[in-house]
């Protein structure tokens, strides 16, 4: 289990463009390292590369895209090497279950698991050469820890989450052997774009630079499962650790009170 970003370090950050991504990607330039940066909005990645033009490129992509994610395999080509791909980008849209709509729960999915599964498609050549080179390598997933309790109208983020967590561990168990580690990061609540659309209560939440912050701290102390702020994840795992019909009935309850209230 490896420390990552202690020195320089050169890193592929998808979803740069906006919340917690666009947090960790100042975090990121502040401290010294290169980066290339994707998302779809190219001049919040233009803002970006003027942060530090010599050491951040931008590579433009749609992550469900596959010819516009095969441009960015061009750009990290380019690169010395790749020592850590943080896949971050992703979607959240809830369903309203008195109209069940399959395209929402596919756009969840879409972006959220095949994004990020073309997206490590695309590293592994490059974090591979950078382990020939003899030096550390990883990929890190953004989760999340929505999917430990069954939260109503989640039945397309959660799933796509609860699948990105299988994908992340499995993978793990079978990069071991060639040394690339994966890390799988689980924040609760954190205040975005994403989340500032929410009509719920959101507790405990924080801040994206605040994220940013242990999400780096996690990755340079080799955290493989990253989970924030402990008080939510705590508590959502006690929650998740009920008996199932407990569980059931609270989150029945918790379903009714929010449809209640939008
Ligand atoms: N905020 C939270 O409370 C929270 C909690 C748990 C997990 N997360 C996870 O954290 C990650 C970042 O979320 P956030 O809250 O920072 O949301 P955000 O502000 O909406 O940022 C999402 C980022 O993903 C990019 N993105 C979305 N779809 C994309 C696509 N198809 N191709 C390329 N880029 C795409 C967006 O860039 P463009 O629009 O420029 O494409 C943007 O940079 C997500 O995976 C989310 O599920 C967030």
């Amino acid at each position: 289990m490896s420390g990552f970003l202690r020195s320089a370090s050169r890193v592929w950050l998808t979803g740069a463009t906006s919340g917690i991504g666009e947090a960790l990607a100042r975090r990121l330039i502040h401290d010294g390292h290169s980066l290339v940066v994707t998302g779809r909005r190219q001049s919040a990645l233009d803002e970006l590369v003027t942060l530090a033009p010599d050491r951040v490129d931008s590579a433009r992509a749609d992550t469900t895209n596959l010819s516009e994610l095969d441009q960015v395999g061009s750009t990290l080509a380019d690169a010395a090497s790749l020592d850590l791909a943080i896949l971050n980008a992703g979607t959240c849209e809830y369903l309203d279950v008195s109209q069940f709509d399959s395209e929402l729960i596919r756009r969840n999915i879409e972006t959220n698991v095949m994004g990020t599964v073309l997206s490590v498609e695309r590293a592994l050549p490059h974090l591979r050469r950078t382990r020939e080179l003899g030096r550390p390598a990883a990929v890190a997933i953004v989760g999340s820890s929505a999917w430990w309790f069954p939260f109503g109208r989640a039945e397309g983020y959660g799933a796509s989450k609860a699948a990105l967590a299988y994908f992340a561990q499995s993978l793990r168990a079978d990069l071991a052997r060639e040394g690339i580690e994966v890390f799988l990061v689980s924040p609760g609540f954190v205040k975005t774009p994403l989340t500032d659309r929410n009509d719920f209560p959101m507790p405990f939440l924080i801040e994206a630079d605040d994220a940013a912050g242990r999400i780096i701290a996690g990755l340079q102390k080799g955290h493989h499962s990253i989970e924030f702020p402990k008080r939510f994840t705590w508590t959502l795992r006690l929650l998740g650790n009920l008996p199932q019909g407990v569980i059931d009935r609270m989150a029945a309850r918790m379903a009714r009170n929010t449809s209640q209230e939008s």
